[in-house]
């Protein structure tokens, strides 16, 4: 039972979190919470909808008024306030985290760390938004630019980072001055919900900060991307919604950021360091059971040292330990939902068809229907599904190449743009090819590449908009030219 593993029970909430307080649906309507890992209900939480999502956007409004005033340095030190808080809470989110998300306890650890970062990033950038004076054409005006807060930002958030990809977006909001409404994935509202209570104990001020829990995703994304005092739409999630959610904001000419899908190659070459290639593709590949964007979706490897490669990173992922991630002894947890299961079947099955052979894992395990096998598939071809399509789950197709020209048009061979990584010691082509790559992010004998300081985000239909770092701000900020004339 999660309630009995918590030190502070008041960090569980089961209801929306709406100009400072917590909200049921007036009928009492609520949906369940699973545990993946057990396949059972861990709790019931408000089931809210449009109404609610209006009512918390007109909460965001108003307390954006004074919000936006208030100096940065204050704003600063609530955010910051917020982050001691998150880490001095960090065991319990975590397991919270584990407990309706899957992953293993110590990613979930480390997933809280890597959030409070954004916070406190953001608290630290909250007082470095600077303004310009320019230059001028005439000697009788001055040019002065100022960044102010773009308003009301409504923010989507999806289940495989419940705590990350929520830190990364409200953190900057907030520390330019903007006021926010959340809704989180209906798999992970916890998650999000504990770090509202936090945010609360924290100081920040009523209407600030609010989470829309619910079910209803289409009808709560409408009344967030149709209404206009709402200004700015961020989201984490798929490519197709994405697109969705551009098309619905465009209306009212919303600022958009967007962080879509992906489909990672990892580009191993001849010349790699081969140890840290083979350990640098496991990390890329099965963090979180293989459910992030920035999963290696591609494993494209040299010929000269293909059956090395295959037979040593096999070796490897044999090693992993299925299991409920509150375990100690697991390495790897469930998938999220059963649906996500089906799909990764459903593309090994393709692969198989066309060709492809299982050097280890395959199917569905023993520990239950929502784990999958830590997989390894060879004898990959560019017309299998797993070639194109994000696999978000444990299976790590290998394919061959031969020359660096090949395995750039491979790589590039996708509408996605997100994460590519590289492994050669050859200084000419980690240039040639850092460059020739059509993606956000490229690691470069390297795959942990992910933290506050560095820009998030991708190119072509994985998305617009940078998180993380002095550029993640800017996507919260309009920028104001003032004119004085008759000086
Ligand atoms: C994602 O899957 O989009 C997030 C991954 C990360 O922040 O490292």
């Amino acid at each position: 039972m999660l309630e009995q593993k918590l030190n502070d029970l008041s960090l569980l909430k089961h209801a929306g979190f709406i100009n400072g307080q917590w909200i049921n649906d007036k009928n009492g309507k609520t949906f369940e919470v699973f545990n993946p890992a057990v396949g059972e209900v861990i709790a019931n939480v408000a089931d809210l909808g449009a109404k609610e999502t209006l009512h918390a956007i007109e909460a965001a409004q108003a307390a954006f008024e004074k919000w936006k005033v208030m100096p940065a340095k204050q704003r600063s030190s609530l955010l910051r306030r917020w982050f001691d808080l998150v880490i001095e809470n960090q065991e319990d989110l975590a397991l919270i985290m584990t407990f309706e998300q899957g992953k293993v306890i110590s990613e979930s650890r480390g997933e809280v760390v890597y959030g409070a970062s954004y916070i406190e990033w953001f608290a630290e950038e909250a007082k470095r938004i600077y303004g310009d004076v320019l230059p001028n054409t005439t000697a009788d005006r001055r040019s002065l630019v100022i960044k102010q807060p773009v308003g009301v930002v409504g923010a989507i958030t999806p289940w495989n980072f419940p705590n990350a990809m929520i830190t990364r977006k409200v953190a900057p909001a907030l520390a330019a001055g903007c006021t926010i409404v959340l809704k989180p994935a209906s798999e992970t509202p916890l998650s999000a919900l504990a770090l509202a209570q936090l945010a609360d104990r924290a100081g920040i001020p009523a209407g600030v900060f609010n989470v829309v829990v619910g079910t209803d995703a289409k009808a709560i994304g409408a009344e967030l991307t149709s209404n206009p005092t709402v200004k700015k739409i961020t989201f984490t999630g798929s490519t197709v919604v994405g697109k969705l959610l551009m098309e619905q904001s465009a209306k009212t000419v919303k600022k958009t950021s967007m962080e879509l899908g992906g489909n990672a190659p990892v580009l191993i070459f001849e010349d790699a360091d081969l140890d840290k290639a083979i350990e640098g593709a496991l990390v890329a590949k099965f963090r979180n059971a293989g459910q992030t964007c920035i999963c290696a979706n591609r494993i494209l490897v040299q010929d000269s040292i293909y059956e090395e490669f295959i037979s040593r990173f096999t070796a490897r992922v044999s090693e992993f330990v299925l299991g409920d991630g509150v375990s100690s002894e697991s390495t790897m947890g469930p998938l999220i939902t059963r649906k996500a299961v089906a799909g990764v079947v459903s593309l090994v099955n393709d692969a198989m068809s066309q060709g492809a052979k299982i050097c280890i894992g395959g199917s569905v395990a023993d520990n239950g229907d929502y784990f999958f096998q830590p997989t390894v598939l060879r004898d990959m071809n560019t017309s299998m599904r797993l070639a194109k399509e994000e696999v978000f789950g444990p299976v790590a197709p290998v394919f061959k190449f031969s020359t660096e020209k090949e395995a750039v048009a491979m790589a590039n061979d996708t509408e996605f743009g997100l994460a590519a990584y590289m492994y050669t010691k050859d200084h000419s082509r980690i240039w040639r090819v850092g460059e020739a790559l059509e993606y956000g992010m490229v690691g470069i004998n390297e795959t942990a590449i992910s933290s506050e300081m560095i820009p998030f985000g991708g190119v072509k239909e994985s998305g617009q908009g940078r998180e993380g770092s002095k550029y993640g701000l800017e996507d919260y900020l309009e920028i104001k030219y003032l004119c004085l004339g008759d000086i």
